[in-house]
């Protein structure tokens, strides 16, 4: 069995890149036949859907822009919560048919937080294309369109996807070993 380390943890191959294209593919050409006839945003969520991002954007043959954002965590001065906003937004989505683009969605909490932030800005529909989905820690119902691969709740590297920061640069998804 293949396996790598990342700073302390072991991990063994998940998913080969080749299995992750085809996935890809998938998707896009259901993208592409979905948006016909129409120029959708793409939101690409950094850090983590680099990779995805660019491999299906190779693959998606509409007219289209793609942004990147990235949400950002603070402490608010005088509240327990955590305040949490989306940076980067620079693409005008009035009326526009917007597609996220998420590495993974666990909880499902960062995503919903993310489309209640786009929603004020009045696209014409907002759709998730998520490369991963953990279906058994989802925590809110969020509508996935789009997903190339449901997974196990155990935790992933590569492929853009990091531990602790390192490990996003592999080809294939690699799993924690136990
Ligand atoms: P959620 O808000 O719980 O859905 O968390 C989503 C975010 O947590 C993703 O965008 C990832 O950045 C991170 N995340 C969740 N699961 C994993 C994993 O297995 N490996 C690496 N990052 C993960
Ligand atoms: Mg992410």
């Amino acid at each position: 069995m293949q396996t790598i380390n990342v700073k302390d943890k072991s991990f063994s191959l998940f998913i080969p890149e080749k299995e992750i294209l085809k996935e890809v593919k998938r998707i896009a050409t259901q993208i592409n036949r979905d948006y016909a006839g129409k120029e959708p945003v793409f939101l690409a969520v950094l850090n983590g859907s680099f990779v995805f991002a660019a491999d299906l954007m190779k693959e998606v043959n509409l007219p289209c822009e793609i942004s990147f954002v990235k949400m950002a965590s603070y402490q608010g001065v005088n509240t327990t919560g955590q305040i949490r906003e989306v940076i980067g937004l620079n693409v005008d989505l009035t009326d526009r048919p917007v597609i996220v683009v998420e590495d993974i969605v666990d909880t499902g909490l960062t995503m919903a937080h993310m489309l209640e932030v786009l929603k004020k800005q009045n696209p014409a529909s907002i759709d998730i294309c998520t490369l991963l989905l953990k279906p058994g820690k989802l925590q809110v119902d969020l509508n996935i369109r789009y997903c190339c691969l449901e997974i196990p709740n155990d935790f992933i590297v590569g492929y853009g996807l990091d531990y602790d920061g390192y490990g996003r640069n592999t080809r294939d998804i690699y799993t924690l070993v136990k």
